[in-house]
């Protein structure tokens, strides 16, 4: 009889999603009896009160490596801990729905699962192995801040897309001489930010790790123009924060979704630079859930299959609680429990990137 493995994508979707399924469905039928089945919008295939899973055969994933998204849904909100649940009244509650997971994956005869998400879900994978459950974390997020791994797949197609949008921004800006702010994703890491900053050769870079002084920022505005010719291209991340901790958004609405909604730190620095008489045209793109989107790069699609392959490996040796880690130039693992002890934020005092961003002459606002 054959094996069955359940896997699962969970949070925001991310590029690179579907190469990873590829890769482990792959890899897993030339190795021979195996059945692949993925859990249909993350945990919910398996938490609802109908289950919904799918079939992942050659068939399915045959050339899906290009495409964005994810071909088994996610999402970001719950889980098989905190399963939001609507009452007959319309009201919510939130149910603890872990034992009913386990009940439905022995039912179901899954030998294991592949958990493939960022830092939330790797910390619900670390729960679910404390219950027994054999399981293998996958790293994803464009926002690159899971520890332990040179990068998390998705990170680089969201540089490439937001270094992009500088592009275009520079000309722009350089011929109505204005000041663009492009505000780029990253929650609580600024590597996007920093990143994108540095390849796309923006003068300013705000990043979460590094609250900003926007008179710093005037500064250095002031600096890009000489008889008001010039143009100055400023890159913040959705997760800035100012000097007294703050970041920028609304409380979150969404039933079972814990994070503020980040959004408006570009127009929030906008407001205070203009409160500080900065006199030029200053502009604001979101490039938001772009970031996000469409094809993975090269480089992506690469990683992905190789954390796909290696997850596969991971559940054939049995090697259960850890999660398929980059390091240059292994593709190996760590204890999940490794992972979920610190994220991976930019260093502000000696981060490689960050110091040759300085080097150049990058001012991040402090
Ligand atoms: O974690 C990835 C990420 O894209 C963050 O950069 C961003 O804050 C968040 O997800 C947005 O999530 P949502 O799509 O639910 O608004």
């Amino acid at each position: 009889m054959s094996k069955r493995i359940l896997v699962v994508t969970g949070g925001g979707d991310c590029p690179g999603l579907n190469a990873v399924i590829r890769g482990i469905v792959k890899s897993a039928k030339l190795d021979g009896n195996w059945e692949i089945i993925g859990c249909v919008e993350s945990y919910n295939g398996l938490l609802k009160d109908k289950i919904e899973v799918m079939p992942l055969t050659e068939k399915e994933v045959a050339g899906i490596h290009v495409k964005g998204g994810t071909i088994i849904k996610t999402t970001n909100k719950g889980g098989p801990f905190s399963f939001p649940v609507q009452l007959p009244d319309g009201s919510w509650v939130i149910e603890d729905r872990s034992q009913l997971l386990l009940q439905r994956l022995e039912e179901m005869g899954i030998e294991a699962i592949i958990s493939i998400g960022g830092d939330g879900s790797q910390k619900i994978s670390l729960e679910l192995a404390k219950l027994g459950v054999n399981i293998i974390g996958v790293p994803k997020t464009i926002d690159n801040d899971l520890s332990c791994t040179d990068f998390t797949f998705g990170f680089q197609t969201a540089v490439e897309i937001a270094t992009d949008a500088v592009d275009k921004l520079v000309t722009t800006a350089e011929s109505h001489n204005r000041v663009f702010i492009l505000e780029v994703m990253g929650r609580n890491a600024g590597w996007i930010a920093l990143y994108t900053a540095l390849g796309g050769g923006a003068d300013v870079c705000i990043i979460p790790e590094i609250p900003y002084d926007p008179k710093i920022i005037a500064e250095k505005i002031a600096t890009r123009y000489k008889g008001g010719e010039g143009f100055c291209n400023i890159v913040i991340a959705e997760g800035a924060r100012d000097m007294t901790g703050q970041v920028t958004g609304t409380a979150p609405t969404a039933i079972g979704d814990e994070h503020i909604k980040l959004g408006g730190a570009g127009d929030k620095l906008k407001y205070e630079l203009e409160q500080l008489g900065v006199q030029h045209d200053i502009r604001v793109t979101v490039l938001g859930h772009l970031q996000r989107g469409g094809i993975p790069i090269a480089y992506d699609r690469i990683l992905a299959t190789a954390y796909g392959v290696k997850a596969f490996e991971l559940v054939k040796e049995k090697k259960y609680g850890n999660m398929v880690v980059y390091n240059h130039p292994e593709i190996t693992y760590v204890p999940l429990k490794k992972v979920v002890e610190k994220p991976n934020f930019v260093n502000p005092k000696n981060d490689s990137f960050l110091c040759a961003a300085k080097k150049i002459g990058i001012s991040f606002g402090d």
